[in-house]
């Protein structure tokens, strides 16, 4: 049954769709120690090199819920453009990152994922999803929300603040941006990915 809603603006579809089954704070705690050892101290990329915030490869993250979420996920947005579709899908690809954005970050920046991965110039990706670990709080106004804006006119913006418990997919042209939450207790945690589904006929 379809249970994924309508987030979108305009003719931007950005489905919400609920996930089940994925422990937040095990994969904070399995990302803590990736941290301590791969990136010791490390708050933010420096913004001259305009790429705010810590990524991180989730291919080689090996943690069980890390993986287990970054395949509930993959699963889940499958199982959405299936039956949005109506067809089923015959191979898929994925490469997931985490996103970490810490409070004092001082920049954030307008982006989308049509480039699958540095690694694949020419293969682009048709969606990309985000799931959130961490949500910043003590948020006001436009703090914290997920913005997106259209493709062709950029002054028109659509936003939302994000919840627990639902991947967020969206065509990966869309343009988007992570509102920053200077005032936070928390880290903005996701996990993400960039999804190629080729479907049957
Ligand atoms: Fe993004």
């Amino acid at each position: 049954m379809a249970n994924y809603e309508n987030v979108g603006f305009l003719d931007h579809k950005i489905w919400k769709i609920p996930v089940s089954g994925i422990d937040n704070q095990k994969i904070i705690d399995e990302l803590q120690t990736d941290r301590d050892l791969w990136i010791p101290n490390k708050r933010y990329e420096d913004p001259k090199y305009r790429k705010p915030g810590i990524q991180l490869d989730g291919q080689c993250l090996m943690g069980d819920e890390t993986r287990s979420m970054f395949n509930i996920c993959y699963n889940k947005v499958k199982e959405t453009y299936e039956q949005i579709e109506g067809k089923k899908v015959s191979s898929g690809y994925q490469r997931s990152w985490f996103y970490i954005a810490v409070p004092e970050l001082p920049a954030t920046d307008w982006h989308q994922h049509l480039r699958f991965h540095l690694d694949y110039i020419d293969t682009y990706t048709d969606y990309t999803w985000v799931y959130y670990v961490s949500i910043p709080d003590n948020c006001s106004g436009d703090e914290g929300k997920l913005f997106f804006r259209d493709t062709e006119d950029h002054t028109i913006l659509h936003s939302f603040f994000p919840e627990y418990g639902y991947v967020y997919v969206f065509d990966a042209a869309l343009e988007h941006l992570p509102a920053l939450a200077p005032k936070s207790t928390n880290e903005r945690i996701t996990g993400a990915g960039n999804i190629i589904l080729n479907f049957k006929d």
